[in-house]
């Protein structure tokens, strides 16, 4: 009924997440945005029916923030409690009702990417989830945001880079790709290539990165996809799930979305990309992978903690 967001502008300042910082932000923020949301669904406390929150995983002070939070409402209001996991929830949010016209059904293939996440998963139903393979080192929202440091792009760069690259040509430059053989990724080396390709080129030309910054960052871009593409159509053929759904921060990047738009056009994969507003991390992809726990009777005990690290 309403999906409000408190962004946390702090971060831009230092150019990644400071782990300190953010759960200070999150004990700032949580109550007005309880409000808000309250305000903006036009209901009020006593009429809620259960409470879902992220247990897991994250880091410890901002999980601990909402656990805490989240449990004292669920005790105070007398309704069930229940834990989310944060990778189920992006999953999960292609069934939210208005996440597209056609509903999805399952089974479904999702490509999760974030900045803490990259992995294939074989959607079986609301709770059977197969890991099909994952990344072995850094995310690929990590490989964006790192590259765009290097650039001098702001904090988290992933839309940086994806709004310069609409601007430049993706066959600029090349970067050695991982190759690992089955559904898993590898991330850190490409970071690796960027850096070193850039600081070979800023020998000849010190302002390179300035005067090629659209071509260099379509370039990384088109890499990056090309991995990620190469890795689900591999997952999908040996699968042969029909439905396939991509989720999580950097499923907001317009040249993801373009190639698998293009992918789907081209044979019978019917592919579902899910709107904006449930790409990054948001209350309504909670919500969802709590109702559908809800309608099983889950109610966590107040003992539930909030876990840093969490089996998926
Ligand atoms: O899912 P998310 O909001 O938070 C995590 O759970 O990590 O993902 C954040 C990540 C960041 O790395 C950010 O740079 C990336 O998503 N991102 C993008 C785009 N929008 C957000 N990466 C590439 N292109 C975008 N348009
Ligand atoms: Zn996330």
């Amino acid at each position: 009924m309403s999906n409000e967001v408190a962004s946390q502008a702090v971060h831009e300042a230092f150019g990644g997440v400071v782990p300190e910082l953010a759960s200070r932000a999150h004990q700032q923020n949580i109550m007005p945005v309880i409000d808000r949301a309250l305000k903006v669904a036009n209901i009020s406390p006593q009429e809620l029916n259960a409470i879902s929150f992220t247990n897991g995983p994250g880091l410890l002070g901002s999980l601990l923030v909402g656990t805490s939070f989240a449990k004292s409402m669920a005790l105070a209001l007398d309704i069930p409690l229940i834990p989310v996991h944060h990778m189920h929830a992006h999953v999960l949010a292609h069934l939210i009702e208005d996440a597209h016209p056609k509903p999805i059904s399952f089974p479904y293939l999702c490509l999760t990417v974030s900045g803490g996440h990259t992995q294939l998963i074989e959607v079986l139903s609301s709770k059977e989830m197969k890991i099909l393979g994952e990344t072995i080192d850094d995310a690929v929202g990590e490989a964006f945001d790192k590259a765009a440091k290097i650039l001098g792009l702001p904090y988290p760069g992933g839309p940086y880079i994806d709004r310069l690259s609409a601007k430049g040509d993706p066959t600029f430059m090349e970067f050695n790709e991982s190759n690992l053989p089955d559904y898993n990724f590898s991330f850190s080396g490409m970071k690796t290539s960027f850096l070193y390709a850039l600081q070979k080129e800023m020998k000849a030309n010190p302002s390179f990165i300035n005067d090629h910054l659209n071509d260099i960052c379509a370039s990384y871009q088109a890499a990056l996809i090309k991995v990620l593409m190469k890795k689900v159509k591999a997952a999908q053929k040996s699968t042969g799930i029909k439905n396939v759904a991509i989720a999580g921060g950097v499923s907001a990047n317009s040249g993801l979305r373009a190639a698998l738009m293009q992918w789907g056009a081209q044979s019978d994969i019917s592919i579902y990309l899910p709107p904006f507003q449930y790409t990054t991390d948001n209350a309504a992809m909670i919500g969802i992978a709590g109702y559908y726990q809800y309608l099983e009777g889950v109610n966590a005990p107040l003992s539930t903690s909030a876990q840093a690290k969490i089996k998926f």
